[in-house]
């Protein structure tokens, strides 16, 4: 069975709680799609009203981060429960920012992707190697590292369900997007690494991301790669530009 395309805007620190309500009218008749899905990650402060804004429409909303324990004294921090109850289906897990300006690593990924699970929330798992890494010739070897840690003790019915966002540090709002080639190198590398883990069926059915300056321009062509399920979005899914990469076709 063909897999479903998932297209994701990650809005980071972006979008005050009205601006993201403002942002959800302006993209609701743009990202209509009937063979895509659509997802908006927003600041956890900004999920209750775009839960709302988005009621009727087929938008599914993600968190950007999520603590790993279910609740306590953890100041600051967001419990999985708290994001199911506000109606969040997806959360994006291990972004390089959060690897690289919060020191998360792939434990502390695992501990979370295996709690999102828990509490039935999709992980959207980010990997990703620096441009220094790629240089290096190390770019792969880097990556399945990243995806065999995360996946520790996830079961293969819980891994079919999940999505991989990979996307090359280098690649991230700088313009400068992987050439569709480089892209399905390693999101094929990435679903090898699936079979290797589980099984070829898993393999098959867990939906792999692309994500670094992803553009209403670029979409079409990465999407269009074999083992390139539909994109992570910055910079573009802050705008319009949203409808055109969730409509690439
Ligand atoms: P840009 O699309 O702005 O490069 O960001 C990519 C990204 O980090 C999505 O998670």
């Amino acid at each position: 069975m063909a897999r479903r395309k998932i297209v994701a805007g990650n809005w980071k620190m972006n979008m005050t709680p009205s601006e993201a309500v403002e942002l959800v009218k302006t993209l609701a008749p743009l990202v209509e799609s009937d063979d895509v899905d659509v997802v908006y990650g927003v600041p956890a402060i900004d999920i209750v009203p775009v839960v709302e804004a988005v009621k009727g429409s087929k938008v599914a909303v993600a968190a950007e981060n999520m603590y790993f324990e279910d609740k306590g004294a953890y100041t600051g921090e967001i419990a999985p429960a708290m994001l199911v109850d506000a109606g969040v289906k997806y959360v994006i897990l291990g972004h390089s920012e959060r690897r690289d300006y919060f020191k998360e690593t792939s434990e502390d990924i695992n501990k979370k992707v295996l709690k999102a699970f828990e509490y039935g929330l999709t992980p959207i798992m980010c990997c990703g190697e620096s441009l220094e890494q790629r240089e290096q010739g190390i770019t792969m070897d880097w990556i399945r590292q990243q995806v065999k840690v995360g996946f520790q003790n996830v079961t293969a019915d819980q891994a079919k369900t999940a999505v991989i966002a990979y996307e090359p540090i280098w690649a991230i709002g700088t313009g400068k997007t992987a050439t569709s080639e480089q892209a399905e190198e390693v999101c094929k590398g990435i679903r090898e690494c699936i079979a290797e883990i589980y099984d070829e069926a898993t393999a098959e059915a867990i939906r792999i991301q692309y994500g670094g300056s992803v553009n209403a321009g670029n979409a079409a062509e990465l999407f269009a790669m074999p083992d390139i399920d539909g994109g992570l979005v910055g910079g573009a899914s802050l705008k319009a530009d949203f409808g055109k990469i969730v409509n690439y076709k």
